[in-house]
């Protein structure tokens, strides 16, 4: 079942603007269903662990400070080819360079405030809903506790 799923972060500039609906709205019509969601806010330690990856560059005090300032909504999506297909509905980390369509270009405001985060592969797909959610809290289509792969096999 490698591949089935990603993990989404629905940013706080994206929250206090309103955009929650609009955004899942376009992951539903993409063909997403949702196996896992909730509405919440990082801690400063969970903002550095999240971005951890990013930790020496430029941006990452003012990421991790952005990423703290408001509640999110954090979600794994299940769809086959899940971390390519959402990082193209998502489109590119700088909405200026975000394809027209795209949920970035159509509701990010900078490379920082960009509105939506998601994995770059499988295997932090996997950390990254494993990080957020227990194994009582990740649903398949069918209503049932969504059966992940071992994290070795990612
Ligand atoms: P995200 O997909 O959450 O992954 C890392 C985040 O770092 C990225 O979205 C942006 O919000 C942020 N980021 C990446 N590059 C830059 C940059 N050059 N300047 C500021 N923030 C950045």
């Amino acid at each position: 079942m490698t591949g089935n799923i990603t993990f989404t972060i629905i940013k706080p500039c994206a929250v206090s603007h309103e955009y929650i609906g609009d955004i899942l709205k376009m992951i539903s019509a993409a063909g997403f269903s949702i196996a896992a969601m909730k509405y919440t806010k990082l801690s400063q330690i969970q903002g550095a662990y999240f971005y951890n990856v990013h930790k020496e560059k430029p941006f990452f005090e003012d990421l991790v400070e952005f990423m703290t300032s408001g509640p999110i909504v954090v979600a794994i999506l299940e769809k086959e080819n899940a971390v390519e297909d959402y990082r193209k509905l998502i489109g590119n980390t700088d909405p200026a360079k975000a394809e027209p369509g795209t949920i970035r270009k159509l509701f990010a405001e900078s490379i920082q405030r960009n509105a939506v985060h998601g994995s770059d592969s499988d295997s932090n797909a996997r950390k990254e809903a494993d990080f957020f959610f227990s194994k009582s809290e990740r649903f398949d289509r069918g209503g049932h506790f969504l059966e992940l792969v071992p994290v070795e096999d990612v």
